[in-house]
């Protein structure tokens, strides 16, 4: 039986889509408890700056919501109009459970999202653009679904920020007028072994019009 340190371990080391997908449907049950146990701070902390931006009964999005820490931290805050997309179906399974999401969406963030344009009017992914996860590129497909003038709030894991070069992408679609930079802040991660991460805060700029 793997413990959650070992599985945390694993999720970070994945060497592709189907270990790391293995592994999170093998941890889905036991997520919440273990997560709790590491001092996984990255929900509320991020959460902290989606009320900060986002208006209540809007139109909402939780991208890589795995079990719906997030989901439920925004629900406790009055947001009600949230889907969920993740990748790995028991996390999803888990994430039904709680009834906090209005549709649950398996896709992978690292493909063309098969969702309309424009469609939400804030997105928050969180714990999901980290070693192991989903590459820089990604970003394009959380600006392709969100309105323009909407928020698009985001964590980048300590560490993985520098080594995957994800500022590199960040700043290019700066460049290219996709979104504006609002906020970036160091926030808590995991009190436990001390790990920090990037909030990083933009407002998504242009009409999407990838087909
Ligand atoms: C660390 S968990 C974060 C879950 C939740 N946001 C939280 O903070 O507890 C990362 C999530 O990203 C999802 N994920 C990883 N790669 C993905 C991909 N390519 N497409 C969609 N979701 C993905 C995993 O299935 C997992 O649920």
């Amino acid at each position: 039986m793997n413990t959650g340190k070992e599985i945390l371990k694993k999720v970070y080391t994945a060497k592709s889509k189907s270990e790391l997908m293995e592994a999170y449907n093998n941890w889905a049950e036991e997520y919440d408890k273990d997560l709790d146990e590491f001092g996984y701070k990255a929900p509320a902390e991020t959460v902290e700056y989606f009320v900060k931006y986002v208006n209540k009964g809007t139109r909402i999005i939780d991208v890589g919501c795995g079990t719906g820490l997030v989901g439920e931290l925004l629900t406790a805050r009055g947001f009600g109009n949230i889907d969920g997309l993740d990748y790995s179906e028991n996390m999803l399974e888990v994430a039904k459970t709680k009834n906090i999401y209005k549709e649950l969406i398996h896709a992978d963030l690292s493909k063309k999202l098969n969702l309309s344009n424009n469609l939400y009017d804030a997105l928050i992914c969180v714990g999901t653009f980290t070693y192991g996860h989903v590459q820089k590129e990604a970003f394009e497909s959380l600006a392709q679904i969100v309105k323009p003038g909407g928020h698009i709030i985001f964590t980048v894991r300590e560490g993985a920020y520098d080594d995957l070069c994800y500022r590199d992408k960040m700043v290019e679609m700066e460049v290219r007028k996709i979104w504006e930079l609002k906020e970036m802040v160091d926030a808590v991660y995991f009190t436990d072994d001390n790990i920090s991460c990037k909030i990083c805060v933009y407002e998504n700029k242009t009409m999407s019009k990838i087909i």
